[in-house]
């Protein structure tokens, strides 16, 4: 038992340390959380991800006419922290809730400013 346990705090310790740091630079950050938060498993960027949801590779140039009365910004932002809101036509509404639990403003920032530059 107290070798398992052992164990588990090893793995643990690990982990956390394997744990890529916090990117600084607010676009590199939001990339670090596309990947972090699995995102591609249902969206393309640059070619690469699942089908699910749709491409993101031209994200930045549609956001702002996707929402009548939301600019590109606050469009971005709804789609993560409150998927249901708007559902783009000829998709299914399974966008996972809860995935900006957990994230500061400024990663949500960071996020929406990747997605943004997406052209
Ligand atoms: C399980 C699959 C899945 C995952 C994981 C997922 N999404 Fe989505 N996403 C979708 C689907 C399906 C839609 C289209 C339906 C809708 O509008 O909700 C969508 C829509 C979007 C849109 C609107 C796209 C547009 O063309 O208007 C954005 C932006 C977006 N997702 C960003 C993200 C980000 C960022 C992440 C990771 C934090 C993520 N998604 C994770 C499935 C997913």
């Amino acid at each position: 038992m107290r070798r398992a346990l052992g164990l588990c705090v090893l793995l643990a310790t690990l982990t956390l340390a394997c744990e890529e740091p916090p990117e600084r630079e607010p676009f590199a950050r939001g990339g670090q959380l596309y990947r972090k938060l699995d995102c591609a498993r249902c969206h393309i960027i640059g070619g690469e991800g699942g089908h699910l949801g749709p491409d993101l590779s031209r994200i930045g140039s549609v956001a702002g006419s996707r929402a009548a009365g939301q600019t590109a910004e606050e469009y971005l932002r709804r789609s993560i922290v409150s998927p249901g809101d708007h559902i783009v036509p000829g998709y299914n509404d399974v966008m996972p809730r809860g995935l900006a639990r957990g994230l500061s403003e400024a990663d949500v920032d960071a996020l929406v400013l990747f997605l943004r530059r997406q052209e």
